[in-house]
């Protein structure tokens, strides 16, 4: 952090996007953002939001640039949220220390951020985007951890995932002020075998965005209840369990189901949600072949058409070699991968044509969480 004669303090984080392995839907508090149930996930760690954050004295607007681009904060309450309640803490410090900070300086802020993945790709862009922003701010401010991990969540909810490395557990909490809502580090090590295969299809579908499609869910679906009550909880320690043990089949098995069932739910939901197009179908067919005779990929999609593929790092290689066979993918991506993972053996076979296109595939590794 470093801070100049005018009292501007500036601070840069950058933090990765996380994928949930049991989904978050539906929502117990909209306002506070608190969840109807616990989710966890680890962290992608090549697909992440470098994020600026200069906090100014005097009174001034704040300001949002993301690629190059200014965000109108008219049109996205949530920044304001986040910024208010940041003052707020910053107040509530100045009172609690009887008065020997100056309490009438007043601050705004101006955040900087690239992401270095498409904000349109549907990628969670958003959870990376907060958690850098919350996490800028616990620097700026001396925040704890769990002050940081409410500021990232009332940003947007996932977000409060991406604040650390590791596998990480989001508890729902029970009170109503979300004072135990909040994401935790799992005590295992990271399991640094772990990589995923990020798949980017667009068909240009018009999706519901998740707040508003949890809203539908919550109030339509009949399934959603057994699934908060008795799937969830049992996953989630399913998850822990074959965490711990670096059990890959019972892992995999575990993320598949709550993937699919999460667009079950979808479907469940009155007007029923699709996110998965034929592309993404096509994908969880090449890895349900790909797992035959031994499960070593494991599908999972959050609210979009987009894949992410989970593997040990020993089957990377051989799971794009099997990918590729049904599914398009662009030259130069493969010629960009990781030294480890390239092979001239991602030649297609002469005369094998087909419809599914994946405009960028990315292979990264998992669970390192942020760069302070
Ligand atoms: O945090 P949001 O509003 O982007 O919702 C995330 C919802 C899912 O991505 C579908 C599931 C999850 O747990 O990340």
């Amino acid at each position: 952090m470093s801070q100049n004669e005018s009292g501007m303090s500036e601070v840069t984080v950058e933090v990765p996007m996380n994928i949930a392995l049991v989904k978050y839907w539906g929502k117990r508090d909209e306002k506070l953002i608190l969840p109807l149930n616990d989710s966890i996930s680890l962290t992608v760690d090549k697909l992440t939001a470098r994020t600026t954050i200069r906090m100014i004295q005097g009174v001034g607007k704040h300001t949002v640039e993301i690629n190059d681009e200014k965000v109108e904060l008219s049109s996205n309450k949530r920044y304001q949220t986040v910024f208010d309640e940041a003052l707020r803490l910053q107040r509530k410090r100045k009172e609690d220390s009887n008065g020997n900070e100056n309490r009438s300086v007043s601050h705004h802020f101006e955040v900087i951020s690239t992401t270095n993945f498409p904000v349109a790709a549907g990628l969670a862009s958003s959870a990376a985007g907060f958690a850098a922003i919350a996490l800028a701010i616990q620097q700026l401010l001396n925040l704890d951890d769990i002050q940081a991990n409410r500021l990232a969540r009332i940003g947007s909810g996932s977000a409060c995932r991406s604040m650390s490395g590791g596998l990480v557990h989001w508890k729902k909490g029970e009170k109503d002020d979300g004072s135990d809502c909040v994401a935790v580090k799992t005590n295992d090590d990271n399991w640094a075998d772990l990589y995923c295969v990020i798949l980017v299809f667009n068909d240009g579908c018009k999706k519901v965005g998740s707040s508003e499609g949890m809203r539908w869910t919550r109030e339509t679906s009949t399934l959603l209840k057994h699934r908060i009550e008795k799937v969830v909880p049992e996953r989630i320690d399913l998850i822990k369990k074959a965490y711990a043990t670096r059990n890959f089949e019972d892992l995999a098995r575990v993320i598949m189901a709550d993937s699919n069932q999460f667009h079950a739910i979808c479907l469940d939901t009155v007007p029923p949600i699709r996110y998965l197009n034929e592309s993404s179908w096509q994908l969880i067919e090449t890895v349900e072949k790909f797992n035959q005779p031994e499960i070593k990929a494991a599908y999972t999609f959050d609210a979009g058409p987009n894949a992410c593929v989970i593997v040990q790092k020993k089957d990377v290689s051989k799971f794009i070699k099997a990918l590729i066979r049904d599914i398009q993918i662009n030259t130069d991506d493969l010629e960009t991968l990781p030294e480890e993972f390239r092979s001239i053996e991602y030649q297609k076979d002469e005369g094998t044509e087909n419809n599914f296109v994946c405009t960028k595939l990315v292979v990264s590794s998992m669970g390192s969480g942020p760069e302070i």
